[in-house]
């Protein structure tokens, strides 16, 4: 029933023209990338991008990614100095934010930056979105495709259980190959980790060839304005780093453990981070209220997906 108040639409050059069109007249479309849904609007339009903040009831404050289809495009908002090139040729296109300094008359609008002088941007790999983005023409600002603080969307239909009558269109690219967010780097000043995701940090420490400040282990370092402690939350309270499982608890597993949902039994973290969001989603669905989840080892992905675990299991505000 849904489905009759928010169009899917095909990812077919048909579908993806309606969806530019939807994203020109200042509409809200969520639209499949490799790491989540995101829910795009033309990120120049202040009434557009404030529809995001409505739609999401997101906090006003928190800043949002601008997505391009390439550097070229890119640079037409941003500065890059030497280590956002090293960075965006080595992993552009694909799951890393850079946040940059933004450029004098960029005109995106001051509800994209929350009026911050950087910009987050990030050029997705995924086809769908990359097609969209350049049938579009413009920068569009995404964030997830989730209610603010909910589980983000690794599926079209994950979109429409959360935002459906809120906005107007999704595209049904599938489920997200990656299926955690991007990976966040500050580079108005020393480099800095803002969000561990889909990039591990051990790949862009080894392309920087410096460390990378972390401001999860210093909380005196600024950090991204929107990694709010109580996120990713799904209906159950979560118990983390559980061996055991007690009574009343639904175990989300990870490993070779007997569990009724396992994010790898093979205790592969790339396997696992695809299927983070979608086994929350089914904990919500089967109605789990209280999830104890295995130890997962805090490297490469991993540490995307402890941060994640970590704020679904914060106390909720
Ligand atoms: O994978 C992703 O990054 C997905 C897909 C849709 O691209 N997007 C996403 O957006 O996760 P969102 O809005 O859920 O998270 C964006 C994060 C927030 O924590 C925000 O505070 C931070 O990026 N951010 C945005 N602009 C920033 C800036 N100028 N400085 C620091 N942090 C910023
Ligand atoms: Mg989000």
């Amino acid at each position: 029933m849904p489905l009759a108040i928010l169009p899917m639409l095909v990812p077919d050059a048909a579908g993806l023209a309606r969806a530019a069109e939807i994203l020109r007249d200042g509409g809200l479309v969520a639209f499949p990338t490799e790491t989540v849904y995101g829910l795009g609007a033309d990120a120049r339009n202040d009434r557009a991008v404030a529809g995001i903040y409505a739609a999401k009831g997101r906090p006003s404050f928190n800043p949002l990614i601008v997505h391009l289809p390439d550097v070229a495009a890119a640079r037409r908002y941003v500065t890059f100095d030497a280590r956002a090139q090293a960075l965006a040729s080595a992993f552009w296109p694909g799951a890393l934010t850079l946040v940059l300094p933004l450029c004098a008359d960029s005109g995106i609008s001051t509800l994209v930056t929350a009026g911050l002088t950087t910009l987050a941007v990030r050029i997705p790999a995924h086809p769908v979105a990359q097609s969209l983005l350049r049938a579009f023409g413009g920068p569009v600002a995404a964030p997830s495709a989730n209610p603010s603080g909910r589980i983000s969307p690794t599926t079209a239909a994950h979109v429409i259980a959360g935002l459906s009558g809120r906005i107007d269109a999704v595209v049904d690219g599938g489920p997200c190959g990656l299926g955690l967010e991007s990976t966040i780097i500050g580079l108005d000043g020393p480099a800095t980790i803002l969000r561990a995701g889909g990039i591990p940090a051990e790949a862009i420490v080894a392309r920087l060839g410096t460390p990378l400040l972390m401001p999860q282990d210093d909380p005196a370092l600024p950090r991204a304005p929107g990694q709010l402690a109580s996120h990713y939350a799904p209906q159950g309270t979560v118990r983390l780093n559980a061996t055991t499982v007690e009574p009343g608890e639904t175990l989300l597993g990870f490993g070779p453990v007997e569990a009724p949902l396992n994010l790898s039994p093979s205790a592969d973290l790339t396997e696992a981070a695809a299927n983070l969001f979608g086994h929350l989603h089914r904990l919500d669905g089967m109605g789990a209220n209280r999830i104890a989840v295995s130890p997962i080892p805090d490297h490469g992905l991993g540490r995307g997906i402890n941060d994640r675990l970590k704020r679904a299991a914060a106390p909720r505000s």
